[in-house]
C-alpha cells in the first residue's frame, strides 16, 4: 500500500478540519474520513490482505493518522466554543444601565461599640479585653459573691464542665463585664480609667433576653475619687451618646461588688420625662453602678485606704435598643438584611 496516499489524505483531513467553521462541518469530515465507509477506515480494511511484514507496519501507520485526525477534530471543537466566548463577550450594550455594587456595613452591635468607645476615650478611657472564659473567683467570688450566695441567682450562669483551677474556682462563661474589675485591678496600678466592653452569657432567652449579649462596664480608681466623679461621668455619656436634652438619674440599689449601689436611670427619650405608656413615670433604667466596694478593691490588689473608685455596667443592646426604638432584641441577631440596612 502506498504511505505518500496516507500520509496526503491525513494532510488533507487537517487542512480541512483547520479551515471549519462549525460543529457540523467537523462532524462531516470525521465521517468523510474516520466513518464506516470513510477513506481511512476502507484503508483499514485493506490491511489483511497485505504480507504480514507490510501488514504490520501499515497497519500501525493508519492506526497513527486516525489518532491525529480524531485529536485535530477535537482540538478544534474547543477552538470553535472558545471563539465563540469571546465573540458573546465582545458584545457590549454602552446604553445599559451599570450594575450598582451593593455595600455593606458594620453591624450596628458594633457601630454602637465603636460609638461607645470613642465617647470614653475623650475623657481617657482605655478599652481593654479580657477572657470570655473566666474563672468563678474573678466573675463571683471575688465580687463578694461567694459560692451559694443568693445573689448569683441572677446571673443565670453558664458552667463549664471539668475545668477547674485550684486557686480561681470552676470555670464559667462570663456573666457580666464586671469580673473585668478585679483583671484591671490585678493588671495595672491606679490611676486606672477602664472600659470594658465584652460579650457575656447568660441563660435566658425572651424579647429583652439573650444567652449571648455585650456589657459596657466602666471603673475608676484614683486617689479621691467620689460619687460625684460617677454621676458626671454617666451624664456625660448619656448627653454624648442620646442627645444633649436627656437627663440621668441615680436611684438607690443594691450590688454585692459596690458600696453604696445605685441604679442608672435616663429621663424618657420618648416623652422626654414627663410620664407614658413606655416609661410610666418618666424614666427609663439603662444600668447598675456604684462606688467600688473596699473588699473588691483589696481583692484586686488595690489599697482601699488609699485610693476610692466607681464603677458601672450596661448592656450594649439595651442602650442601642433604647436610641432607636427596637422593641426585641433578637432583631440585633437575626440577620435580617430588612432590618440591618435602616443602619
Ligand atoms: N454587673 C452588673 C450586672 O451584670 C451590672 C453592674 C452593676 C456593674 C453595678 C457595675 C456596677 O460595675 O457597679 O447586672
Amino acid at each position: 500500500m502506498d504511505l505518500n496516499k496516507i500520509q496526503n489524505l491525513k494532510n488533507q483531513a487537517l487542512s480541512n478540519i483547520i479551515e471549519a467553521k462549525t460543529k457540523e462541518e467537523l462532524e462531516e469530515i470525521r465521517i468523510s474520513f474516520l466513518g464506516r465507509k470513510g477513506e481511512i477506515t476502507n484503508l483499514l480494511k485493506e490491511v489483511p490482505k497485505l504480507d504480514i511484514e507490510e501488514r504490520k507496519e501499515t497497519g500501525k501507520f493508519i492506526n497513527e493518522v486516525k489518532k491525529v485526525i480524531e485529536e485535530g477534530i477535537k482540538r478544534q471543537i474547543k477552538s470553535l466554543s472558545k471563539e465563540k466566548e469571546k465573540e458573546e463577550e465582545k458584545w457590549f450594550d454602552v446604553s445599559i444601565p451599570g450594575k450598582k455594587l451593593r455595600f455593606g456595613h458594620l453591624h450596628p452591635l458594633t457601630l454602637a461599640s465603636d460609638e461607645i468607645r470613642n465617647i470614653f476615650r475623650k475623657i481617657g478611657f482605655k478599652q481593654v479585653s479580657y477572657p470570655e472564659i473566666e474563672w468563678d473567683w474573678y466573675a463571683f467570688e471575688g465580687l463578694n459573691m461567694p459560692k451559694n450566695h443568693f445573689a448569683r441567682d441572677e446571673w443565670e450562669t453558664f458552667f463549664i464542665k471539668d475545668l477547674k483551677n485550684k486557686k480561681y474556682g470552676e470555670a464559667v462563661l462570663t456573666p457580666h463585664t464586671s469580673s473585668g474589675q478585679l483583671r484591671e485591678m490585678k493588671k495595672n496600678k491606679p490611676p486606672i480609667r477602664m472600659l470594658n466592653i465584652a460579650k457575656c452569657y447568660r441563660r435566658q432567652i425572651d424579647a429583652s433576653h439573650v444567652p449571648m449579649f455585650y456589657q459596657f462596664e466602666t471603673l475608676v480608681i484614683d486617689k479621691g475619687v467620689n460619687i460625684t466623679h460617677l454621676k458626671g461621668t454617666l451624664d456625660y455619656f448619656v448627653k454624648e451618646y442620646f442627645g444633649k436634652a436627656v437627663k440621668t438619674r441615680i436611684r438607690p440599689f443594691h450590688f454585692q461588688f459596690t458600696e453604696p449601689s445605685f441604679e442608672v436611670d435616663i429621663s424618657c427619650l420618648v416623652c422626654g420625662g414627663k410620664g407614658c405608656k413606655i416609661c410610666k413615670e418618666g424614666w427609663l433604667e439603662i444600668g447598675g453602678a456604684g462606688m467600688v466596694h473596699p473588699q473588691v478593691l483589696k481583692n484586686g490588689g488595690v489599697d482601699p485606704e488609699e485610693y476610692t473608685g466607681f464603677a458601672s455596667g450596661f448592656g450594649l443592646e439595651r442602650v442601642l435598643m433604647m436610641k432607636y426604638g427596637i422593641d426585641d432584641i433578637r432583631l440585633l441577631f437575626n440577620n435580617d438584611f430588612r432590618f440591618l440596612n435602616q443602619f
